[in-house]
């Protein structure tokens, strides 16, 4: 029995990955990366104008690194259109993101993403982006962790300052966004859309970063700030916490009538009776 439990403890210990694997493109092969770069690895037909597209972005290296594995391989995040890699750039020691079309993405190629989301850098919001070819975009990698992940682990008795800060600066990117005419799409559960950056040491800053903007546009009716507003003031579990943690239990009316204002008028103004009453 004590043997038993002493092998298979060998075994894992065995079989155990490195949590970090850094691969140049030339030694990239189909049968052990083609389930990523060709997420989700039913169809491996493009492995080889996939790693044609890499070469001609300038990738030097994938990083197989993140807590969402694909196998044994570690990468940062998979959504419904794309998986998110660790890279490097020829020419720079830097990590970037690198987003991979899925192959079953209801999109036909990265562009258009890279476009909004240079148009939202134009103003000093989203994640730097660098470079896309049809299947992949790369960009600023941002270390952090989704404000969702952080809201869940977030205490009632935590002090009001950093959340302030969050908050305001949540809320000046989407004012942003809003000035801009630049509407995200998906903020009103910004849970996985808005990263809370860390610096060096590990340590969370009060500062966000708005990512992905794939769904975003330019045509339609802004609601990025009102959206956001909503999820941390008037919304379920997370907004009752937040209220509890600044002391504005009880004060939802008198938010409504001040996004109303805004809705109709985003100008700085209703912005900032916004952020003065919720003394952020
Ligand atoms: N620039 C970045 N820096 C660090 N992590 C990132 C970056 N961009 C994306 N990620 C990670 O990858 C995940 C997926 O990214 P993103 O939301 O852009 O992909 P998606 O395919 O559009 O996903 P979804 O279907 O959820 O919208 C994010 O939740 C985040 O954890
Ligand atoms: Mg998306």
């Amino acid at each position: 029995m004590r043997m038993k439990y002493f092998m298979r403890r060998v075994e894992v210990t065995y079989e155990k990955t490195p949590t970090s694997i850094g691969i140049p493109v030339s030694k990239l092969r189909k049968q052990l990366h083609g389930s990523v770069i060709c997420y989700p690895g039913n169809d491996l037909s493009s492995f080889p104008t996939r790693i044609k597209q890499l070469r001609e972005i300038g990738t030097s290296e994938i990083i197989f690194e993140g807590s969402s594995k694909i196998g044994n391989l570690g990468v940062i995040g998979k959504g419904c259109v794309s998986v998110v890699l660790k890279a490097r750039l020829k020419g720079s020691d830097d990590i970037v993101a690198l987003k991979c079309r899925r192959v079953d993405a209801n999109r036909e190629s990265m562009k258009r993403d890279f476009e909004l989301q240079k148009l939202a850098n134009s103003f000093g919001v989203g994640p730097k982006a660098i470079i896309v070819s049809k299947d992949f975009f790369a960009m600023e990698f941002v270390d952090g962790i989704k404000v969702g992940k952080w809201l869940q682990r977030l205490k009632t008795r935590s002090p009001k300052k950093f959340l302030r800060r969050l908050i305001r600066d949540s809320l000046t990117q989407c004012f942003l966004l809003d000035h801009h005419k630049l509407d995200h799409g998906e903020l009103s559960n910004p849970t996985k859309h808005i990263l809370i950056r860390m610096d060096e040491s590990g340590n969370l800053v009060p500062k966000v970063v708005v990512i992905d903007y794939e769904s975003a546009g330019t045509k339609r009716k802004v609601s990025n700030l009102t959206s956001v507003a909503q999820f941390f003031f008037l919304g379920g579990w997370q907004s009752r916490k937040i209220r509890k943690i600044l002391g504005l239990e009880g004060e939802k009316a008198k938010l409504l009538p001040l996004l109303k204002d805004y809705k109709l008028k985003n100008s700085l103004e209703n912005f900032e009776k916004i952020m003065k009453y919720i003394q952020c």
